[in-house]
């Protein structure tokens, strides 16, 4: 083993290193010639069995070429790891003059809107709301609205029944005795909002769900002209201050008498066109004075007081407020039609 050997040696491991590629050819470089029992060290081992004088000389040869590839492999190392880091980084470059992406915002739903409106309107005329349960005893629903078992009017709504005495509410009307009962005399000036159910068949005009608000003011002195009222104020802040309201006499078992409340087209203004079937007027809701039956179950002494009472269906009234044609659309979930309401 010659000094020429150890310079040899050192110019090949420097050649191998310059040509290894990437990081597990510069490991396997390193555990060829730098570890414990890589060849570098091998060369340790040959001194021992030099003749005393030249061990001196060899010995510090060969840690020099030892410590000359440990820089050389140190150097290389950093290298490599900096060009991975940079390789990465460029994987993971971000355009910031890219515009971003737009998020979609939600809105409320065109009923939920004209629902808080409507609450606004009458919770400015001292109502409150009061919520009653949609699975509801057919008492509530029919018999105590002066419709017991077998009255025809039944007929006018195709109701889900659960069994003989439990069904899905028909109308917010089904509220109207529970709120007499809890909330006693005097003190009953309420709306009930939310959803009924009738089994009717789904076309652009009639949904198997949907929503009706009622109104009802029970008290010793209410009469026909707080009906008129209360209805022309709603009539106003929903369609314009200009609107102006027409009574129909009616029939509703609940309500003696019965009208049907109707408000000037929205389309035409009154001049008569198509969508107002050239009448110039559109039904808006049915309403009445509470029938003195309904008011006797309610708990209250008929000869004593008075009620008003009126029903309507929201779907309708924000149809006519944004002239949508198809009720379906309202429980589709479709956001391009949910959009145009934001
Ligand atoms: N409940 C009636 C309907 O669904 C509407 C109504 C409510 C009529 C209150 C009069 C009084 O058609």
């Amino acid at each position: 083993m010659s000094q020429a050997d150890l310079d040899a040696y050192r110019l090949a491991a420097i050649d191998e290193l310059e040509s290894a590629a990437d990081k597990s050819a510069i490991d396997a470089w390193y555990r060829k010639h730098l570890s414990s029992s890589g060849q570098a060290n091998q060369f340790k081992r040959q001194i021992g069995k030099l003749p005393p004088e030249e061990r001196r000389g060899f010995g510090q040869a060969v840690n020099e070429v030892v410590k000359n590839l440990q820089d050389i492999y140190d150097n290389r190392h950093k290298e490599s790891e900096a060009a991975a880091l940079a390789q990465r980084l460029a994987g993971e470059k971000v355009d910031v003059t890219l515009p971003s992406r737009q998020r979609r915002r939600g809105g409320l739903h065109p009923l939920t809107q004209t629902l808080r409106e409507i609450y606004q309107v009458f919770l400015g005329m001292g109502f409150t709301v009061y919520e009653s349960p949609h699975v509801e005893l057919d008492y509530f629903n029919f018999e105590a609205l002066n419709m017991p078992p077998h009255h025809p009017a039944r007929d006018m709504q195709d109701t889900f029944y659960v069994n003989e005495s439990v069904l899905l509410r028909t109308h917010t009307s089904a509220g109207q005795i529970r709120a007499m009962q809890k909330l006693g005399p005097g003190s009953v000036r309420v709306i009930l909002p939310g959803l009924c159910y009738r089994n009717e068949d789904v076309t652009t005009r009639s949904e198997m769900q949907f929503h009706q608000v009622e109104g009802l003011l029970v008290g010793p002195d209410v009469r026909m002209s707080d009906l008129k009222g209360v209805l022309l104020q709603f009539a106003r802040a929903l369609f314009g201050e200009d609107q102006a309201i027409r009574l129909r006499g009616s029939y509703f078992p609940f309500t003696e008498p019965s009208v049907e409340v109707d408000i000037r087209c929205t389309l035409c203004g009154g001049e008569g066109c198509r969508m107002c079937k050239y009448t110039g007027w559109l039904e808006l809701l049915g309403a009445g004075l509470v029938h003195p039956t309904v008011l006797e179950n309610g708990g209250y002494d008929a000869t004593k007081n008075r009620g008003i009472a009126f029903g309507m269906g929201v779907e309708r009234i924000v149809l006519l407020r944004h002239g949508i044609k198809d009720i379906r659309q309202f429980f589709r979930n479709d956001s391009r039609f949910l959009a145009n309401f934001r």
